[in-house]
């Protein structure tokens, strides 16, 4: 008995301490410099890997798979010609390497332009496929984070080249001019309003909704699908994500919504024969979003006009 009890007094003992040492005035309580570099660098890696995907184009997939999964210790790296796999691509759009190897020389500053205003460094206007137009929405706490992430990925060693663009950047419509320096993160436990934020950023609508002759995303269709993907092996057809009940995701509980992005995600998934049933939604990124974060899209999507458009997403029915 008094063994156990000195045992004990050995542990709580110390914890006291400890305890004492926090709550007293003088305790430092400020986090240090390492800890907000840790949490920075944790966000960062979720919404790299979860929520924006960057990692979904600047790295190398694997196009035998469902939904495109990345291939492992190819983070970053890009060299992918976007041109060589969809056939409406006005020139030639190379995927840059956003490791430290092509990035080193560049500021904090002149990544977050490329990500929020849609211009690199050299000052060359940026395809539109890279998403700055819902990165321009991004919360500057979220921009600092995605940053400090990069920053440290493993530098790969693969050069290369730089777009040939055979119609003038003009023709992509005006570039964001919002300043992210402004943008801070809604309120996350408004479901609604936190929803509406990641829906922007993941950029969700770049193929949900449809885009008029001019360019700009249609809003009277707003994330009513219908845009059409030819690829070497398949074609799809975007689905309708509003909530209309007939043909879009009006009929669907917040449950079948997780478990539609964690089926798709599953290795069992990912791994079959899918034929000609492929997809480019990237379902092993967005899989991969935490419970909440896709509650909160649900919640927003519930919020939105729906619109009946009718979508067979392989001209094959199969759901
Ligand atoms: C849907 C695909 C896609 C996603 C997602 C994406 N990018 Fe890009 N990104 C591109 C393409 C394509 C380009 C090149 C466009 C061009 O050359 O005109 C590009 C260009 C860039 C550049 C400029 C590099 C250079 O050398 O000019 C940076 C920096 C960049 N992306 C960072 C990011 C970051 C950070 C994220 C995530 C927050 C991200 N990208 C998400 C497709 C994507
Ligand atoms: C790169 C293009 C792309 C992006 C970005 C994208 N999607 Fe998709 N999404 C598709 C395609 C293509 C389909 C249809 C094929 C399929 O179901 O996989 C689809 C299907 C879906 C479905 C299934 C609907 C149904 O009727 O079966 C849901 C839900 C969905 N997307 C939600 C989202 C949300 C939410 C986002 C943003 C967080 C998003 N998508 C971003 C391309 C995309």
């Amino acid at each position: 008995m008094k063994k156990i009890f000195s045992f004990f007094l050995l542990l709580i003992f110390p914890v006291l301490i400890i305890f004492y040492a926090c709550s007293s005035p003088t305790a430092p309580t400020a986090i240090s410099k390492e800890d907000s570099i840790q949490h920075l660098w944790d966000r960062g890696n979720y919404l790299v890997h979860s929520v924006v995907n960057c990692v979904d184009c600047h790295s190398k997939l694997d196009f035998n798979k469902f939904s495109f999964p990345m291939v492992p210790g190819t983070e970053g790296m890009g060299g992918f010609a976007v041109h060589e796999l969809m056939d409406d691509i006005p020139g030639k759009i190379f995927i840059p390497n956003i490791t430290p190897y092509a990035l080193k020389d560049w500021t904090d500053e002149e990544i977050a332009r490329a990500m929020t205003r849609g211009i690199n460094k050299r000052g060359d206007t940026l395809f539109p496929m890279m998403p700055y137009h819902g990165l321009s929405h991004m919360a500057k706490s979220d921009v600092d984070a995605v940053i400090t992430y990069l920053r440290k990925l493993k530098p790969i060693a693969n050069d290369v080249p730089p777009h040939q663009l055979f119609v003038p950047a003009s023709v992509f419509g005006p570039l964001p001019d919002n300043d992210y320096h402004n943008n801070t993160l809604p309120d996350t436990t408004d479901a609604v309003k936190y929803g509406q934020y990641l829906v922007s950023i993941a950029h969700c609508t770049d193929c949900h909704t449809q885009f008029t002759k001019e360019g700009a995303p249609d809003m009277t269709k707003y994330l009513a699908g219908g845009q059409h993907f030819k690829l070497p092996t398949f074609e799809v057809t975007v689905a309708n994500i509003t909530p209309d009940k007939e043909t879009g995701i009006g009929a669907w509980t917040e449950d079948m919504f997780l478990a539609k992005f964690r089926t798709n995600a599953s290795a069992e998934t990912v791994n079959a024969d899918h034929g000609k049933f492929g997809t480019l939604m990237p379902w092993t990124f967005f899989g991969t979003m935490r419970d909440k974060d896709l509650k909160a899209i649900y919640a927003y999507l519930r919020t939105i006009p729906p619109v009946n458009n009718k979508i067979d997403k392989w001209g094959i029915a199969k759901n």
